[in-house]
């Protein structure tokens, strides 16, 4: 007899030997969704396992094939496959009706990346326009939309050539990443490029905009590459994929930093590292970071070696 709890109901039942998490939950009351019936079809009875994943079973081949289908973590169990060992503690993730309805949307959807969300090594790459401001006051509302479609199509262009993803347009700004695909040792160079690349781009729709708009803006680029999550976001039917974590906030603030000190393109110390000696350097800062606690040290990159 193994002691189990589950949460959030925060239940806690004597199991008899065999049961699975499933069985124990529905006898003591808890009103766990398993709308297959139990048979390893649907995974509304997805459970997180948040102590005790020696005091299960290892899943059935019908539960690694769900799991390998929808990119579970080692943690995510089917309720109706596991059988209780010994004492544990799991958290029931699918609560409602509204919950059944996404995951059956997400599941029909599987091929999509990450369904479940899933921890990655990526590169995230921020650029924003500088200046865009005082730019876009003088000029129509009409005259700052087209301006900002021909920016973002070459940023689409130098993003997608280097193999990366933009995930999120904010204002006149954007996140991508790279390495969303498993291709972690080239993401950063990779990002980097594309960072290249758009400066350069910008630098080249310079005289367009001077001889158009009578002004000129500029970009700023951040890299960070660490660890986040990959999942989607957003209700049923409208999700995207993108990233959430540590390292997207801190790759956003390596952004702002470039106006601080006069630069284009900033990456963090974990993304030099990435690099092996293959970027061209300039200025090196040991800096603080808004809503970061300790220091930083950033890095202006100006170029790639061309080896
Ligand atoms: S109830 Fe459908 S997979 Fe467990």
């Amino acid at each position: 007899m193994s002691l189990i709890r589950i949460l959030p109901d925060d239940v806690k039942i004597d199991t008899v030997p065999g049961e699975t998490v499933l069985a124990a939950a529905l006898r003591a009351g808890v009103p766990h969704l398993h709308l297959c019936g139990g048979h390893a079809h649907c995974s509304t009875c997805r459970v997180e396992v948040r102590d005790g994943e020696d005091g299960c079973a290892p899943p059935t081949e019908a539960e690694r094939r769900i799991a390998e289908q929808l990119r579970f973590p080692p943690h995510l169990r089917l309720a109706c496959q596991t059988v209780v060992d010994g004492p544990m503690t799991v958290r029931r993730l699918v609560l409602d009706a509204h919950d059944a309805r996404l995951v059956d949307r997400r599941q029909r959807d599987s091929e999509a990346t990450a369904s479940a969300g899933e921890e990655r090594e990526l590169a995230i790459l921020f650029a924003d326009i500088r200046g865009f401001t005082a730019f876009s006051e003088r000029l129509p509302p009409y005259d700052v939309i087209h301006v900002l479609n021909r920016y973002f199509q070459a940023a689409g262009e130098v993003v997608e050539r280097q193999g990366g993803q933009i995930d999120n347009y904010m204002g006149n700004g954007f996140m991508a990443l790279f390495g969303l695909h498993g291709e972690a040792d080239s993401a950063c160079l990779r990002a980097v490029g594309a960072a290249l690349a758009l400066i350069d781009a910008v630098a080249a729709l310079q005289p367009y905009l001077l001889t158009a708009f009578g002004q000129t803006f500029d970009v700023g680029v951040g890299i960070h590459y660490g660890c986040a999550v990959v999942g989607n976001v957003g209700a049923a039917g409208r999700e995207r994929v993108t990233a959430i974590g540590d390292a997207v906030n801190l790759a956003s603030r390596i952004e702002a930093a470039n106006k601080r000190f006069g630069t284009r393109l900033l990456v963090s110390e974990q993304t030099w590292t990435q690099l092996a000696g293959r970027a061209q350097i300039g200025a090196i800062h040991e800096t603080a970071l808004p809503g970061k606690s300790g220091s930083y040290r950033l890095i202006e990159v100006r170029g790639l070696r061309a080896d």
